[in-house]
């Protein structure tokens, strides 16, 4: 009997998703095992069981496609993560579940492609015995564990496209353009899309605004004789003193969903300076449609590096983008640790050396 293992992909889709389903049915090939690919994320391990062979022969164009082809689902009786981020014990019949279904299938190890509500998951599998390997998936970029996760860069390019295209309807007509981008509780979308699409106010959860702050920098242009101004926001930024903005409750064992921001900032600073302000919400279109080269290259490098962990045994672990390669950091190290943008670090530094209004001058 060939070695198999099993692919599962958790929480929100991503781009790059089959580009590292591809990475690792190749590689496992390579070595003579099978793979399979669980269905609807997590859910696809419970009965009834859900699961595709993956064959090598079938990865053709799967590089470039976007969304995962295993299907993903970041609710039901796996959810780790609740309310604004809280850690949750998924049940241990449900853990116990799995790990039944885990062995019947004969697996030996189980790749869990997610960030870190699913990678959370995946280590409370492992404490249930059952051997996985993570790979960090997130267009927030907010895990610690790994310099870069893949998915950030093909978001960012996808704002930046859209900051590009606001500045010119934003010249044009005189407005202020308000930009929400995602990027939960960490600010790395707005501030490296608002740097190089260069926004001229960045407002991001690390740092938390006020309007004064934002009116004086319009106020700035319009006396440099620049009538348009193009901000750039998180959809967890934050008003000093003030709440997230959410989309709705968050329901029983979901996370809160943020957004909603940029419009309640374009009313305001229409309201404060007269100028017409408008607002866009970015929204999935960050999370749909291709991976960028970069991040097709990040994948397949996460991807021949969780295979090869699988070989060595070495279960646990995540890959990680590390300064010196991908390198194994431990799955507790991983969800522990989110990193938020730092508000003195270089990216704010930069930013605020061009000019730039984080809306707390
Ligand atoms: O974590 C990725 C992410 O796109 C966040 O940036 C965003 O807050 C959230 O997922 C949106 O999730 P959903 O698609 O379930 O509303």
């Amino acid at each position: 009997m060939p070695e198999r293992i099993g692919i599962v992909t958790g929480g929100g889709d991503c781009p790059g998703l089959n580009a590292v389903i591809r990475a690792v049915v190749k590689a496992a090939a390579h070595r003579g095992w099978e793979s399979i690919g669980f269905l609807g994320g997590y859910e696809g391990i419970l009965e009834p069981l859900s699961y595709l062979p993956l064959d090598y022969t079938q990865m053709g164009g799967l590089l470039f496609r976007g969304g995962t082809i295993l299907g993903t689902s970041n609710k039901g009786r796996f959810a780790a993560k609740t309310g604004h981020g809280e850690v949750r014990r998924v049940p241990d019949e449900i853990l116990g579940e799995a790990k039944r279904n885990f062995d019947a299938l004969g697996l030996r190890a189980l790749v869990c492609i997610g960030g870190d509500g699913s990678l959370t998951i995946a280590q409370q599998l492992y404490e249930t015995g059952v051997p996985v390997v993570g790979v960090p998936k997130t267009i927030d970029n907010d895990l610690d564990a790994t310099l870069m996760t893949f998915g950030f860069e093909t978001a960012v390019t996808c704002a930046v496209d859209a900051l590009d295209r606001l500045h010119s309807t934003a010249e044009s007509h005189n407005r202020v353009m308000v930009l929400e981008v995602m990027g939960r509780y960490a600010g790395w979308i707005a501030g490296s899309a608002g740097l190089a699409g260069g926004a001229d106010v960045i407002l991001i959860p690390e740092i938390e605004f006020n309007y004064d702050s934002v009116v004086a920098k319009i106020r700035e242009r319009e006396a440099q004789g620049k009538h348009f101004t193009i901000v750039i926001v998180a959809e967890g930024a934050r008003l000093a003193g003030g709440d997230f903005v959410t989309a709705g409750e968050a329901g029983g064992n979901r996370e809160a969903r943020l957004g909603g921001i940029g419009q309640v900032v374009a009313g305001e600073l229409e309201a404060r300076t007269g100028k017409e302000c408008r607002a866009v919400v970015l929204g999935h279109l960050q999370r749909g449609g291709a991976p960028t080269a970069w991040d097709r290259h990040l994948c397949t490098r996460f991807g021949v590096s969780a295979v090869e962990l699988i070989a060595a045994e070495q279960y646990g672990y995540m890959v990680a983008l590390t300064g010196t390669g991908i390198e194994p950091v431990l799955l507790t190290d991983a969800i522990d640790r989110i990193r938020t943008v730092p508000p003195d670090g270089e990216l704010v530094r930069v930013a605020r050396a061009l000019g730039v209004s984080f809306g707390n001058e």
